[in-house]
């Protein structure tokens, strides 16, 4: 144990197969800073794991934020808490945090492109999108699965990321529109079993 190993591993060192079609990989947790791919093992194995895609926004006299986010879930009924990581590299994040308030827009499995766009740094992320100010005063995008508006209650350190902890004062479900599901680095929609 401790190196990277695959199924088809295409070289001596087995490195290759972070890269290349998907396989089996592993590698023990402590070795993980040091192994040259270390990020994409990292990334490849959490992919395994499939989440919702939010979007996270708020307003400031800047005008609309937001980010793209996989990191989101529930934390507690009573009181009602949700909670997202946010990389402290994020530009984005400090505006949120600045604001203290924020939206969490529960993508729709026809907003791949949404997505895809409020993960990009060169573009206007809420181009062609609209958007209606929610409870606390950040956008909620229209056709989302579900909305809920939070107040930032608490920020927790998180390796490289902030662990943020919103509580919820106002929340919403369509639930017509089925959500967008990020598994294996792609976007996928649910399908019933
Ligand atoms: C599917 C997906 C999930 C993401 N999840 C997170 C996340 O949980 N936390 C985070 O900080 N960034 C996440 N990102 C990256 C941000 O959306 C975005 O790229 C980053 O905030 C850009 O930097 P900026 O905020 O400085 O503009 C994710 C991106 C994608 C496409």
């Amino acid at each position: 144990m401790g190196a990277v190993v695959a199924e088809r591993p295409a070289s001596p060192d087995g490195r290759s197969a972070l890269s290349g079609e998907k396989g089996r990989c592993e590698v023990d947790g402590p070795r993980l800073g040091g192994v040259d791919d270390g990020a994409t093992l990292f990334r490849r194995v959490l992919g395994a794991f499939p989440t919702g895609v939010v979007l996270i926004t708020a307003s400031d006299e800047q005008g609309p934020v937001g980010l793209a986010v996989s990191s989101f879930t529930s934390v507690s009924l009573d009181p009602p808490l949700v909670l997202f990581c946010a990389a402290h590299s994020s530009d984005t994040w400090l505006r949120i945090r600045t604001a203290g308030v924020f939206a969490v827009n529960v993508l729709g499995e026809d907003a791949a492109g949404v997505c895809r766009r409020f993960a990009r740094k060169d573009v206007d992320r809420f181009a062609g999108s609209g958007y209606h100010l929610g409870a606390t005063g950040a956008p909620v995008l229209p056709g989302v699965a579900a909305h809920l508006d939070c107040r930032i209650e608490a920020v927790h350190p998180g390796g490289d990321h902030a662990i943020v902890v919103g509580r919820v004062v106002h929340l919403a479900a369509d639930e017509a529109v089925l959500p967008l599901v990020f598994h294996g680095g792609d976007y996928r929609s649910l399908r019933a079993v």
